[in-house]
């Protein structure tokens, strides 16, 4: 009668039901997750993407607001990911800033409330934003997926090529002076390398020929790696100096 699989699936379901009684919802944003690196093929697509934008949706560039492109992504199934029925994350700010945010993808909390960075990464990224004298209002937050993929895996490639004209279309409408890449997945897409973060922290790079970004490690990985910090300090003072001699505002 006994079933040795059965068995032990439920008292590992009886464990993680005890433990979220003890601990609340099982929380799986800090786990490690899988690499999904682009490859060479992908890279060069992305580089075909940011010479001709529109190409793969025409409409695109007839959108001249943020809210109408809003309207308009929250009809498109391609934006999706494979996990059902989750909500647009377009992305929150202020619309004429002078600097943007870009993440990776929207995770469980994102999905709940339909923002950007609002769980545990969030209120991180809000505290590294204050020590610079920001507040989340002055910047404009997106990511590099609007929807969120299942069990928090990374964006895969193909997903990162389809949802990057409607991020294109929207840093054209934001029109920021400053990008922060927070971590490898957007860093690895807009500025379309496989080189570390560490080889490219410290310096300003280009995307699209007009924006200035500046990358540093995402607030996931500095709440797993604490030791990180101290770079991600250096690299948002530098953005700080960086965007007051732009005479950026606030
Ligand atoms: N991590 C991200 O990259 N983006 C979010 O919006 C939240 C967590
Ligand atoms: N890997 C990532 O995906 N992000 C980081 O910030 C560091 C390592």
């Amino acid at each position: 009668m006994n079933n040795p699989v059965e068995d032990l699936e439920n008292r590992i379901y009886a464990y993680l039901r005890q433990q979220s009684e003890l601990y609340g919802a099982v929380n799986f944003d800090m786990a490690p997750k899988s690499d999904e690196r682009m490859n060479k093929a992908e890279l060069t697509d992305i580089s075909r993407i940011i010479q001709q934008p529109y190409q793969a949706d025409p409409r695109l560039g007839s959108i001249n607001t943020l809210d109408d492109l809003e309207v308009y992504c929250n009809t498109l199934d391609l934006l999706k990911t494979d996990l059902p029925n989750t909500r647009l994350v377009f992305g929150k700010g202020n619309p004429d800033a002078d600097l943007m945010i870009i993440g990776e993808a929207p995770g469980a909390d994102e999905d709940r409330l339909g923002e950007p960075f609002v769980g545990r990464s969030g209120q991180l990224l809000t505290k590294i934003l204050e020590a610079i004298q920001f507040n989340r209002q002055d910047v404009y937050i997106a990511n590099i997926l609007k929807h969120r993929p299942p069990d928090n895996r990374n964006p895969l490639p193909e997903e990162r090529l389809r949802s990057l004209p409607y991020l294109i279309r929207q840093i054209e409408l934001v029109q920021p002076k400053l990008i922060l890449c927070l971590g490898k997945v957007p860093t690895e897409t807009l500025l379309q390398t496989k080189a570390s973060l560490k080889e490219l922290r410290g310096k300003f790079h280009t995307f699209m020929g007009r924006y200035q970004v500046l990358l540093t490690y995402h607030p996931a990985y500095l709440l797993r790696d604490p030791h990180k910090k101290r770079d991600t300090w250096h690299d948002v003072q530098l953005l700080r100096s960086r965007y007051d001699e732009l005479g950026c505002k606030p």
